[in-house]
């Protein structure tokens, strides 16, 4: 079998590195400071995010697995023929085989994500499960500039996949922007299927993002060893603790790190401090109602077409139509 690896398409920018110094630098200079969620993922932090999805108190990869299970051949159905497959935040396509076992003659299966790892094991897996498939990984920074390869537009129809409630880590006005973005590259004709997790007891949620088994805390502290190992910096992870909760009133989870004392961190040169208590926020994860999810589609010009839950309603998913 030939190598994936050197197939696969990059648009993230020529040097990634500078962009990650460039948006660490821009974040902890901010009066409140914040780091991007996108930069979690390195090959650690996938590797603990795919151990998150296993954890008994993270419901929603269940969930959603469970949802796709029961509904893929409705969707599929939904879908209708002769489509381009364009996955958004692919990861390790665990959902994708379950939709892709039900699609018939699909033209192109075109996973994107911003972790070259992922992309290479999972467009690995998924031809050999799917020899006749024609998979054009592209790795890009859907928040940033991306284009979908020429291939898609062989197609009649661009139907976009976007698992994992991972719109969620936008802020509602971005989440939109990308939705039209989305709208726009399907023209003329395509259809977005959109995992969510729904709004629910603060319980439920806050204990996804708090396990007894301290996975959550390490993939949050990784960002910042990532921030040690690539961009010379030197922050002591014992001075920092993971803080997770839920804001009612926005509908969505933060996650911090909190510094445990008045200290100073070096990265690539420059010098930031920290008070006691001070944290870094790195991650909003919204939740969503049908009401929420109802606007932001017609904000982006789709039809919502037809919407799977499980029986608790703790995650949907979407479908709508160009
Ligand atoms: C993959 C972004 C949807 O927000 O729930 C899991 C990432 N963060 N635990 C989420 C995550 C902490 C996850 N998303």
């Amino acid at each position: 079998m030939s190598s994936t690896s050197s197939s696969i398409r990059s648009q993230t920018a020529a040097n990634p590195q500078h962009s990650f110094l460039r948006d660490v630098i821009a974040g902890l200079s901010e009066s409140r400071k914040t780091l991007p969620s996108k930069y979690f993922y390195d090959q650690k932090g996938c590797q603990l995010f795919d151990q998150i999805c296993q954890l008994p108190e993270y419901y929603p990869t269940r969930t959603e697995l469970a949802i796709m299970d029961l509904h893929a051949s409705e969707m599929a159905a939904c879908l209708g023929e002769n489509n381009a497959l364009i996955e958004f935040g692919s990861g390790s396509s665990m959902k994708t085989q379950i939709l892709l076992s039900e699609l018939e003659g699909l033209l192109a299966y075109v996973p994107l994500d911003i972790a070259p790892s992922y992309l290479h094991e999972s467009t690995q897996r998924l031809q050999q499960r799917n020899p006749q498939l024609k998979i054009i990984p592209v790795c890009a920074d859907f928040t940033a500039d991306w284009q979908l390869p020429d291939e898609v537009y062989e197609a009649d129809h661009r139907t976009f996949y976007f698992p994992g409630s991972t719109i969620g880590n936008l802020k509602p006005p971005q989440a939109v922007r990308l939705l039209q973005h989305i709208r726009h590259a399907g023209h003329p004709s395509g259809g977005l299927l959109l995992g969510v997790d729904r709004k629910k007891s603060v319980d439920i949620i806050e204990a996804a993002y708090n396990d007894a088994a301290g996975v959550t805390a390490a993939f949050n502290l990784n960002l910042l060893s990532r921030i040690n190992r690539q961009l010379d910096g030197n922050f002591a992870l014992d001075q920092f603790v993971h803080h997770a909760f839920y804001d009612a009133e926005r509908g969505r989870m933060e996650m911090h790190l909190v510094s445990q004392l008045a200290h100073e961190v070096q990265i690539a040169g420059q010098t930031f401090h920290f008070a006691k208590d001070e944290s870094i926020r790195t991650e909003l994860s919204h939740k969503y109602s049908l009401q929420d999810i109802q606007q932001m589609a017609t904000a982006a010009d789709m039809d919502v077409a037809q919407v799977w839950s499980d029986s608790q309603d703790w995650f949907s998913v979407f479908y709508m139509q160009f």
